[in-house]
Parts: C-alpha cells; structure tokens; sequence
C-alpha cells in the first residue's frame, strides 16, 4: 500500500512524532511505503512530495515543529483545488490519505473523503477543541509551557503588588486558559465561551488588595472578549482563512483596570512559545497512538474517520462527526474553577 501524509493547519508539539509512527508502523508492520505532501494541501495541490522511509524519520520522535512543514489554505482554494487533488494522488498511486490537523485540515480531509477518496484523518492542535476526541497533542505541551511561564510570573507580581494579565492561546476554546490557570493557581480565568465582565474583574482585583492579597494573576485567552457595552474591544477584521484577527485583549483588559482600580497592571503575551518546542512524554505517547492507529485504519480500509482518545483507548469516529461542532469549554469546566479564583 502507499500511504499520502501531510500536516496543515497551525503546527504543534507531536506532529513529527506522529510522521513516525505512521512511517515506522507501515513499514514494520505492513511493508507499506509513505509518502509526505510539503506543507499540508498547498503540498498536495502542488504536487511537492518526500519519500519518507524509517532513516528520514529517525530522530522526529522528540522534535517539535513538523518536518514536513505546515501552511493554511483558504477553503475556497480547497474547493476549487478537489479536482487537481484527486489527480495527483492518482498520479503517485496513493491508495489512502492520511492528513493530520485541527478543525480546518480535517473539514478539508471529511470533504476530500466525501469526493472518494480514501482518507483517515489525525487530529491535533494545541486548542484542544476538536470534537469527538478527549485530547489532542500539542495541548498537554501547550499547557505545560503556559503554567511554568506562570509559575515564574506569580514570584515577580508578588514583588511588586501587581497584576499580571497572562494572555494564552484559544481563539474559540479556553482549554489552555482553563487548564494553565487551574494548574498554576491563577486568580481569575477569562475565556471564550463566556465574555467576561468587566465590573466584576475589576470588583475582584480590587478586594483582593484589599483584603491583603500580594498580587493578582489572570490569565486571558486571546478570543476571549468583554460582555457588550462594558468595555471598548479594538476589532482587528478577519484574515483571508476567515479567522478573526486579534488585537490583545490582556492588554486592552490590563489598561482599563489600571485606569478603574488604581493598581500596577502588566500584560505578558505569551504567543507561538506554546506550540514551539519538544513534545512532553504525554503528548510523544498519544501523537505515537494515534499514528500507529491511523496506519492500522488505513490497511483495515476505515475510511472517513479519524483516530481519537475516549478515555484511554484510541477509537475510530467518523470524520463527519468530529467536524461538526467545536468542543469548547462548558459552564460546567468553567465553574469547577470558581473554588480556586476570586
Ligand atoms: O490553532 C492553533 C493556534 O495556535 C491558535 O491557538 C492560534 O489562535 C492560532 O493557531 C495562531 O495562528 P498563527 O500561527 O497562524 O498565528
């Protein structure tokens, strides 16, 4: 068999373990060959391939990044592009196709196996919000990262009686925030699924000094945003994959308190160093399992699926499904937070 592989979307810690896994188990296990499309469907639109055989992947289990590269592609090129897909899968003999990505690769991929093709999708992403699947990689790293930047932010707001706004990834998802604040003791937890008020952070801020506090820590997730009317959020547009463009809400945040509570406010924005960067062992293990399982899939012909963790087994679900909704944050995650912050 020969197996198509690429990695598209917003890179993240186990992608290169996973290119591994698959490699190493469809040789080993198979006999099969591999092939990797360079920068996720741009690649494959384009025709820009790697053989890829155990020596190419030896040494990826531990690296971050994705050493097939990683691009977006605005879903109307994707559309447009079915037909020049099909054909040079065709024209390299691929008999299944394995795309590994968050909600915007795996839409591609359920459409790409709605048009025919053989396909077994992997999710991942930092974001944590692909739906039907417990976990995806990237996020134990992510917030593994985001907590021990908070940790040392904690000793320095101390110092100095401060707040410190900690803006994380999660464009529609809080899972970083969540799990990074809950992880590292943060006093207040700002995320999408519920904009915050603005009256009420600052009431919060303020009783904590008062009641003697040394310092407030909150950490914010970038898509989070403020209840209508209580508080200027700049709009930054859309970007041409649709996604709407950030303009700093920690810092937005951070101005307004300064300026209502009187108290030291610093923002630190803590970016791309979360998805950079070696995987932890979690992330190593579970980018190993689902590569493993894809491959198995793929030689079993479970088309139309995609590889996911329910509990601690890997099972199939159905592409269709998992792209269906975004998993986010539920009230119910949200208020487990409420004893541990105010
Ligand atoms: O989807 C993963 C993610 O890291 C999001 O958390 C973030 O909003 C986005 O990608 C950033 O994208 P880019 O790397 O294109 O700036």
């Amino acid at each position: 068999m020969r197996i198509g592989i690429l990695t598209g979307g917003g890179d993240c810690p186990g992608l290169n373990a996973v290119i591994r896994s698959v490699v190493r188990t469809a040789a080993s296990h198979y006999g099969s060959e591999v092939i990797g499309f360079r920068d996720g469907w741009r690649g494959l639109l384009e025709d820009r391939t790697t053989p890829l055989d155990i020596a190419a992947v030896d040494g990826l289990l531990t690296r971050g990044g994705t050493t097939l590269g990683s691009a977006r592609v605005a879903p109307e090129l994707l559309d447009a592009g079915l037909p020049q897909m099909k054909g040079v899968l065709a024209a390299h003999g691929i008999d299944v196709l394995i795309p590994i990505g968050g909600e915007g690769t795996l839409t591609a991929a359920h459409l790409l196996s709605r048009a025919g093709v053989p396909v077994v999708g992997i999710p991942k992403t930092i974001d944590n919000d692909i739906g039907e699947t417990d976990l995806t990689f990237g996020f134990d790293t992510a917030v593994s990262i985001a907590t021990e930047m908070i940790d040392r932010l904690h000793t320095t707001a101390e110092s100095h009686q401060r707040v410190l706004l900690v803006e994380v990834m999660g464009r529609h998802a809080g899972w970083i925030a969540l799990h990074a604040g809950l992880a590292s003791g943060a006093h207040l937890t700002l995320v999408p699924e519920e904009p915050f008020d603005v009256d009420e952070v600052c009431r919060l801020v303020s009783a904590r000094f008062d009641r003697g506090d040394s310092h407030v820590i909150g950490v914010v997730a970038e898509g989070a945003t403020p209840l209508p009317g209580t508080m200027a959020l700049r709009d930054g547009g859309v970007d041409e994959y649709g996604h709407r463009r950030f303009t700093g809400v920690a810092q937005q945040l951070g101005e307004e308190l300064e300026r209502r509570t009187g108290k030291e406010v610093r923002t630190t924005v803590l970016g791309h160093v979360q998805r950079g960067g070696t995987p932890t062992s979690f992330d190593r293990v579970l980018a190993t399992r689902f590569g493993l399982h894809a491959t198995i899939a793929a030689h079993e012909g479970a088309y139309g699926q995609m590889v996911a963790l329910r509990g601690t087994e890997i099972e199939l679900v159905p592409l269709e499904k998992a792209v269906a909704t975004l998993k986010t944050v539920s009230p119910a995650r949200l208020a487990e937070t409420g004893a541990f912050t105010g």
